[in-house]
């Protein structure tokens, strides 16, 4: 299997580069990124002394349309991650975002038809629902509060349009609030809470806590990714479908807090400052129709993952935690 992966430097990316490698015996991996957020060495770093022949690098811009035709020729799968994938900046620089997300999709989907690639996996998020009561689920009717939410509907619709307008296998993935190693870059609330154990001893909540999120290990999203590139071809329910990739779990911010604060074995403060405008009171994802259609299961719990991401942070060097930018702020 020859496969594709999109803004493979990021940490999604390097998660599922390193997941299918494992799981896919003798699958080969082309990555695509322009290093914008994620960086070379966190890939080559992930795989070092393990299956680097099975990968493949390219420095490229997927706003680059003939680039992404270049790069998917003799291509099985593409699995799409790259993208502008922050609520702010899109707010910032809805063109830019549009660019990126909307045109790079595009681009990308217009070179897999072109050169016969069978499956197109694109990571969507939440961000296309809006303000939902929850579970958010694939039957609620769009309602994006920001240009990034309205520029990953506009790929679920390019998606859904390329599987019927030329058969290509699409799906879209609407992640939940994803978590795992390799997300130094990251200002994510588990990242960064173990971030701020470590540098400050102190854990800062926005409100009082009691906001609630569904969060993934990032094993979990890969092990989906992993079952729509080898779910039977032939089968014609899934392709074309949106499906939400979650727990069905909520959890409260403060009882994070409180969770990751145990992790340490030195003083930790949880401090609260005024809540941030705009932010979603509560959230979590109906993952029944991926357990259905597609056997996804989460399979690490919260607690296991949390601790799995310290031990992954506290395996750095103090010194490389302290001058790591942060440059991702996605969900
Ligand atoms: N992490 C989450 O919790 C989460 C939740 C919902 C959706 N998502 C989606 O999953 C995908 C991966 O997210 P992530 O957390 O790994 O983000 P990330 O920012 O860590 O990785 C994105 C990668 O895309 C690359 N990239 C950006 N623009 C590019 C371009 N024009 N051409 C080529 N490469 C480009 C970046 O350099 C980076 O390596 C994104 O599409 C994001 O919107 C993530």
């Amino acid at each position: 299997m020859k496969i594709l992966i999109t803004g493979g430097c990021g940490f999604v990316g390097v998660n599922l580069t390193r997941y299918l490698l494992k799981k896919v015996q003798g699958c080969k991996i082309t990555i695509v990124d322009n290093f914008s957020i994620g960086r070379r060495e966190y890939l080559e770093e992930a795989l070092k002394g393990f299956a680097e022949d099975r990968v493949e690098i390219i420095k490229g811009d997927i706003r680059n349309r003939a680039l992404c035709e270049d790069i998917s020729k003799g291509i099985d799968s593409i699995v799409h991650l790259a993208a502008q994938a922050g609520v702010i900046p899109s707010i910032e620089d809805p063109f830019y975002d549009c660019e990126v997300n909307v045109i790079g999709t595009l681009n990308l989907l217009h070179a897999a038809v072109k050169n016969g690639v069978e499956r197109f996996i694109f990571a969507s998020s939440n961000a296309p629902l809006g303000e939902q009561s929850p579970p958010v689920s694939e039957g609620k009717t769009p309602k994006p509060l920001s240009p990034y939410g309205a520029s990953k509907l506009a790929c679920e619709a390019y998606c859904s349009a390329f599987y019927g307008s030329y058969g290509l296998k699409t799906i879209a993935f609407r992640f939940s609030n994803a978590y795992g190693p390799y997300s130094l870059h990251k200002n994510s609330v588990i990242a960064k809470f173990i971030k701020d154990g470590i540098l400050k001893g102190r854990l800062t909540i926005y409100g009082d806590g009691t906001q609630t999120r569904d969060f993934i290990y990032v094993d979990d999203l890969c092990h989906a990714i992993y079952l729509s590139l080898t779910l039977p071809a032939s089968s014609s329910e899934y392709w074309g479908e949106v499906f939400h990739l979650g727990t069905g779990k909520e959890t409260r911010i403060i009882d994070l807090a409180v969770m990751v604060k145990g992790l340490f074995d030195k003083k930790i403060e949880i401090v609260f400052e005024p809540e941030r405008k705009g932010e979603i009171k509560r959230n979590y994802s109906d993952i029944s129709k991926a357990e259905s259609m597609l056997g996804f299961k989460p399979r690490i719990k919260l607690e296991e993952g949390v601790k799995k991401v310290y031990e992954w942070f506290t395996s750095l060097k103090y010194e490389r935690i302290k001058n790591a930018t942060v440059l991702s702020g996605s969900e």
